[in-house]
């Protein structure tokens, strides 16, 4: 049986899963890999993370970790982009293949780093990089392969999916919930990658990359993330008959530009993207010769990830000395994205309306002005001091169009703060 030797570069929530489930499930994979996987070397300031058999293994240098002749593969799970950069940078250079976590750093330096590796003869392998456990990276690149995308809808980060879940089952705020993600180690050490939509929109750039074959780069994937949603809106939205997710989408028009965007949706109840709850995350592909497919499973956490490290260390170490891995496939066939005020969406409102005769007659002639259909309407029996909540769903606008009709809406006289705008999607 070939032994290959590991360096292991941050060995905090993920690194230390990654290490605890190779002890656990090593004979299991050498049985199925043919390969006796061996972690030679840690890269980790706090040795307390790492299992005790392990910590013979201790260095304080990535790079002598790097440069180590016994070190076939490096695993970096430190995270961030800066340093971890660094560490890819050496890795690929040293002709080592590079397995990562990484979204951030993938979605910003991708480009670079599967330019190094080809040129260096390896591989990056990424699936952890999304949907923790769920091997939609292989999916794609592999198992759809044949097809054209029509279009990817994913809830793609587990800390927002378990926060708007909690919040939808017990009325809290977004606020009493993250620090229960954060001991779960689910969120980001930096929680506003996971909550301002940042950490999603890294992993949007890469499906896309994957299913379109062009980089896409962060400042043009419009994003927005869940600080803005409340119990009130989740609730509402369900007597409506949808849900509210944090949802990516990615899907090219009918200009050859990909739509790559991540907002709150409301997505209807039925649907079966409504019915993935707390950490877990779904990918729903459609390809023009499979259709519909759905991948599903924990989007977050140290041992759903590890499952993904470990898939990944198996096939880099299968493909050692093969110059098989990155398969990066540039084709270029949409390159550019498309502007967010030439999307079509429909959106929900909620507007706080006094409550006067009248008010609903004015702001629907302020759609009809602009050409926007409503789709409903409804008010609750609920009043809040002068106002009441005006809900209303909306036919499919281009952004533009309704955001200008929207903020002629806000200058009503009859209509005050607060009010609340979120794109709906019918996933049909
Ligand atoms: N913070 C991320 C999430 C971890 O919540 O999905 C997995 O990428």
């Amino acid at each position: 049986m070939k032994t290959v030797g590991i360096g292991l570069i941050g060995c905090g929530v993920v690194g230390g899963g990654f290490a605890r489930h190779l002890l656990r499930n090593h004979d299991l994979i050498a049985e199925r890999t043919g390969v006796d996987l061996q972690i030679r070397r840690i890269a980790e300031p706090r040795a307390d993370r790492v299992p005790a058999p392990l910590r013979g293994a201790l260095t304080d240098d990535w790079r002598k970790l790097v440069a180590d002749g016994e070190v076939q593969i490096v695993v970096e799970l430190m995270g961030g982009t800066t340093l971890a950069k660094e560490v890819a940078r050496a890795a690929l250079s040293a002709g080592k293949p590079l397995v990562t976590a990484n979204k951030a750093l993938l979605a910003h330096a991708g480009e670079e780093l599967f330019g190094l590796a080809d040129r260096h003869h390896t591989g990056i392998y990424f699936e952890a990089s999304v949907g923790g456990g769920i091997p939609i990276i292989k999916a794609l690149r592999e198992g759809l392969l044949a097809n054209h995308i029509a279009g990817i809808h994913g809830i793609i980060n587990g800390t927002c999916n378990y926060i708007l879940t909690r919040m939808a089952d017990e009325g809290k705020s977004y606020g009493d919930i993250l620090a229960e993600a954060k001991s779960l180690g689910y969120a980001e050490a930096d929680e506003s990658l996971d909550v301002d939509g940042i950490d999603t929109a890294h992993k949007a750039a890469i499906l896309a990359s994957l299913a379109y074959g062009c980089w896409i780069k962060m400042a043009d994937i419009h994003t927005e993330g869940i600080r803005t949603i409340s119990a009130l809106d989740i609730s509402y939205a369900r007597r409506l008959g949808y849900v509210i997710k944090l949802l990516a989408i990615i899907k090219p028009d009918e200009h050859n530009a990909v739509q790559t965007r991540v907002h709150p949706t409301l997505i209807p109840a039925d649907s079966v993207l409504a019915s993935v709850s707390g950490v877990y995350n779904a990918i729903a592909v459609e390809g023009d010769v499979v259709g519909r497919t759905l991948y599903y499973g924990r989007g977050a956490g140290a041992d759903a990830t590890a499952s993904a490290v470990l898939s990944d260390v198996a096939e880099a170490a299968t493909n050692l000395g093969s110059n098989r891995g990155s398969r990066f496939t540039r084709h270029d066939l949409y390159g550019k994205v498309a502007n967010i005020d030439q999307v079509k969406t429909r959106y929900y409102i909620r507007l706080s309306a006094l409550d006067q005769p009248g008010v609903l007659a004015q702001v629907a002639a302020v759609f009809g002005q602009y050409n926007i259909g409503i789709s409903s309407v409804y008010q609750p029996e609920e009043h809040s001091g002068e106002t009441v909540p005006l809900l209303m769903v909306l036919d499919q606008a281009s952004e533009a169009n309704f955001q200008r009709a929207y903020r002629d809406i806000k200058q009503l006289a009859v209509i005050k703060e607060p009010c609340q705008a979120i794109r709906v999607e019918d996933l049909k």
